[in-house]
C-alpha cells in the first residue's frame, strides 16, 4: 500500500508514473515538524531493524549508523567519510517486524541521519517546503521494492550487445589507439563488444563534434568497427563550450537555452572545454533541442553513449576564481599565520563545485526563474532524459545503450548509471558490490562500476578480482583515468587469466540477459541482500560481502589481495562453482561457513539446490554467441 503526502507546490520531477491522491502533509503519520523552511521527520529504529536504500550512496548495504545527503556530487574520493556521491536516490526501507518504504520526491537537499545522532532513530530533514512523500507499507522489503518500482515505472533495457565486455580509458587519443585496443583483445583471444571514446575524440571537448585529425572519416570508421563486431561509445558532457561559430553553443545562446544568472545573463562555468554554458535541461524545449543533437552521432552509426559531468560538475566560475586570486594577491608578501594560510588554501580548494556557484544558477520553470539549489538533483537526470526521450522517439526501445553519471529516480526508465570515479582500491570491490542491490531497489538495473578502478594504478590481481564481480553486473566495463597504468586485459602478463574470466561472462550472458529482462518486466531486483531472502537467519541478515543473484544463485567475490580464496556463508546448501573459461570446478556444500579456494582466473558462483543456470559456449562477440546450444550448471 502506498500513501502520498503533499506539502506546498512540489516541482514535477517525473519520478512517478502512477498517480496517487495526495493527502495534506498535516496528516503525515510520522513524528514531524516544519522548522525554519525545512521539514523534519523521524522514525524509530528497532534494535534489529535494517535500513536499506539510497541507491548509489557510500558505505554499507545496511545504512544504519551514518549521515547521508541527497546531493548529486562530483567527488572522485569514494571514502567512507562521504555522505553523497553522484546520484540522489531518495528511497529507503526501514525493515523491522514490518517494512516501511519512504520515498521523498524532492529535487533539493535531503539529510538522512540514519541512527547516527541517536542510534535508535532515523531523522530526515527535507531542505524545503514543497515536496511529496510516499510511504510504502509491506510485509517484506522485497514487497515494498516491487510496489515502489511499479509506481516509478519499468526499468530501462539496453540492447543485447550491451551485456558484452566493454573497454574504456580516458582517453584513447585516436583511431589508431582504438584499433590497437581491439587488436590487443583479438590477439589475446579475449572477448570484447565495445570500446569507449572519452573526451579526446571531440574537437576541443565540444559536444557532438568529432576531431577529424584523430578520427578521419568518422562514419566510415564506425561502420568498419561495426563490421568487426565492435560498438564505439562516445561520451557527452553536460556543458557546451562557449565558442563563437560553434553551432551548438550559438544556437543555445540565441534561443536562450542556457541556465541563467540572477540578472538573466547566461551562467558560465569552467569544465573540460574551458568556459561552458549549461543547457537548462529542466525545460522540455531544451531537452528536445539537446536530445536531437545526438543525431549528429547516431547519423554516423553510433548506437551508445555515456553522459558525464552532469551533477553538474563545475571546476570553477569566473567569479569564484577571481575571488580566490584576489585573496592570494592581497596576501602576497605577507607573513601568513597558520589560520591565514589554511584560509588561502581553502579559497582555492573550494572553487570547484562550490555552493556559491550552484546558488547563483537559475532555471526557467513555468516562466519563472528558479534557483538551482531548488532543483540540483534533477539536473543530470534531465540531461539523460533529453537523450533517452530522443532515442525512444527516433529508434524505439532497446536500441541505444545509454548510461549517466548523475541521476535521480525516474531516469531509470530511459538509462542506466555507472558508479563514477572509483579507485583501484581493493575496498572498492566491496563498495561497488554493496551499491548493486541499493541501485536495483531504486529501479537502476543497468549499472556497474569502473572495473579495475578508475583513479590510481591497478595491479593485475586487482583487475582480475574486480572483473570477477563485473562478470555479473549488467554493465561490465573496464575504465581508467588519464595517467594511470594501462588497464586493458591484454596489458598484463597473465592474459590467459583475463581470458578465462571474461569468457565466463560470455558463457553466462543468456542467463544474465534473461534475468535482467525479467527483473525489468516484473519490477524485481537482480541483486538482493541475503537478508531479503533469509530474514530470520542472523548471519545472513548481517552479510555485507555476498549477494543473492536472481532466484537461483549467490555471488561472493574475492575482495582482498594475496589470498587464494575467501570465507563464505551459505544460508542453505548450495553447489560452489569455480568457473574459468570453459572449465567448471564444483563442490556441494552444506549450510554454514566455508573457506572456498578461488584462483585468480576463476569466478566463484553458488547455485541453490534444485536450481540450474544455463551457460553457452564463449565467443569473441555477443553477436557470435550461440545461445541455442545451452548446457546447465
Ligand atoms: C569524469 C568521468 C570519467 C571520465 C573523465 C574524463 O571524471 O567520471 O569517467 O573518464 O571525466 O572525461
Amino acid at each position: 500500500m502506498i500513501k502520498k503526502y503533499t506539502s506546498g507546490s512540489p516541482i514535477n520531477t517525473g519520478a512517478m508514473i502512477k498517480e496517487f491522491q495526495g493527502e495534506d502533509i498535516s496528516r503525515f503519520p510520522l513524528v514531524s515538524r516544519f522548522d525554519g523552511g525545512k521539514f523534519r521527520f523521524a522514525q524509530s529504529l528497532g534494535k534489529n531493524a535494517i535500513v536499506y536504500g539510497l541507491g548509489e550512496a557510500p558505505r554499507g548495504i545496511n545504512k544504519r549508523g551514518w549521515v547521508y545527503e541527497s546531493f548529486c556530487s562530483d567527488d572522485p574520493f569514494h571514502t567512507e567519510t562521504k555522505s553523497s556521491l553522484y546520484a540522489a536516490h531518495n528511497f529507503i526501507i526501514i525493515s523491522g517486524n514490518e517494512s516501511l518504504g519512504i520515498f521523498i520526491d524532492f529535487p533539493a537537499r535531503i539529510r538522512w541521519d540514519i541512527g547516527y545522532t541517536s542510534s535508535d532513530t532515523c531523522s530526515v530533514t527535507v531542505d524545503g517546503e514543497d515536496f511529496d512523500i510516499y510511504l510504502i507499507y509491506g510485509d517484506t522489503p522485497l514487497s515494498v521494492v516491487k510496489e515502489f518500482r511499479a509506481a516509478i515505472g519499468q526499468s530501462y533495457i539496453p540492447p543485447f550487445w550491451a551485456f558484452g565486455y566493454q573497454q574504456s580509458r580516458w582517453s584513447y587519443p585516436d583511431a589508431r589507439a582504438v584499433d590497437g585496443v581491439i587488436e590487443g583483445y583479438d590477439n589475446a583471444q579475449i572477448p570484447l563488444d565495445c570500446v569507449y571514446l572519452d573526451i579526446d575524440y571531440m574537437e576541443s571537448y565540444k559536444d557532438f563534434t568529432v576531431d577529424e585529425n584523430k578520427f578521419p572519416n568518422f562514419a566510415d570508421y564506425v561502420a568498419e568497427k561495426r563490421a568487426q563486431g565492435i560498438h564505439l561509445i562516445p561520451i557527452i558532457d553536460a556543458g557546451v563550450k562557449k565558442e563563437d561559430g560553434y553551432e551548438v553553443y550559438d544556437e543555445g545562446r540565441k534561443k536562450g537555452y542556457f541556465c541563467k544568472n540572477a540578472d538573466g545573463t547566461d551562467f558560465e562555468g569552467g569544465v573540460w572545454p574551458g568556459i561552458v554554458g549549461f543547457p537548462d535541461f529542466l525545460r522540455s524545449e531544451v531537452r528536445d533541442w539537446f536530445g536531437s543533437k545526438y543525431r549528429l552521432l547516431t547519423n554516423m552509426g553510433i548506437d551508445g553513449f555515456w553522459n558525464d559531468m552532469n551533477e553538474p560538475a563545475i571546476f570553477y566560475s569566473a567569479k569564484g576564481l577571481d575571488a580566490a586570486i584576489d585573496k592570494a594577491s592581497s596576501l602576497k608578501g605577507e607573513n601568513l599565520d597558520l589560520g591565514q594560510f589554511f584560509d588561502l588554501k581553502d579559497a582555492f580548494a573550494g572553487i570547484s563545485n562550490s555552493p556559491d556557484d550552484y546558488s547563483s544558477i537559475y532555471h526557467l520553470i513555468d516562466g519563472k526563474l528558479v534557483c538551482h539549489d531548488r532543483v540540483h538533483n534533477i539536473y543530470g537526470a534531465s540531461m539523460t532524459k533529453a537523450a533517452g526521450e530522443f532515442f525512444e522517439r527516433e529508434f524505439g526501445k532497446e536500441k541505444i545503450l545509454m548510461f549517466s553519471r548523475a541521476s535521480y529516480i525516474g531516469a531509470h526508465r530511459t538509462s542506466g548509471i555507472w558508479f563514477g570515479d572509483n579507485h583501484s582500491w581493493w575496498s572498492h570491490i566491496l563498495l561497488n558490490l554493496k551499491m548493486l542491490p541499493s541501485a536495483n531497489m531504486c529501479g537502476f538495473l543497468y549499472c556497474g562500476a569502473d572495473l579495475g578502478g578508475f583513479n590510481g594504478n591497478a595491479s593485475a590481481d586487482l583487475v582480475l578480482r574486480f572483473l570477477a564481480l563485473g562478470v555479473f553486473t549488467p554493465l561490465m566495463r573496464n575504465h581508467s583515468a588519464l595517467g594511470t597504468r594501462p588497464q586493458e586485459c591484454y596489458s598484463f602478463e597473465n592474459t590467459g587469466d583475463f581470458r578465462d574470466i571474461v569468457q565466463v561472462r560470455y558463457r553466462l550472458i543468456p542467463y544474465l540477459y534473461r534475468l535482467f529482462r525479467k527483473a525489468s518486466e516484473e519490477n524485481d531486483m537482480i541483486f538482493r541482500p541475503l537478508s531479503f531472502d533469509y530474514p530470520t537467519d542472523p548471519i545472513a541478515r548481517e552479510c555485507e560481502t555476498q549477494l543473492m543473484l536472481g532466484d537461483e544463485a549467490m555471488i561472493a567475490p574475492v575482495y582482498e589481495q594475496n589470498v587464494g580464496g575467501r570465507y563464505v556463508y551459505l544460508p542453505e546448501p548450495m553447489t560452489f562453482y569455480a568457473l574459468s573459461g570453459e572449465k567448471v570446478r564444483s563442490e556441494k556444500l552444506d549450510k554454514g561457513v566455508h573457506y572456498v579456494p578461488v584462483a585468480l582466473n576463476e569466478v566463484p558462483l553458488f547455485v541453490k539446490e534444485g536450481k540450474q543456470i544455463p551457460v553457452c559456449k564463449p565467443a569473441m562477440r555477443t553477436s557470435l554467441l550461440n545461445t541455442e546450444e545451452i548446457e546447465f550448471l
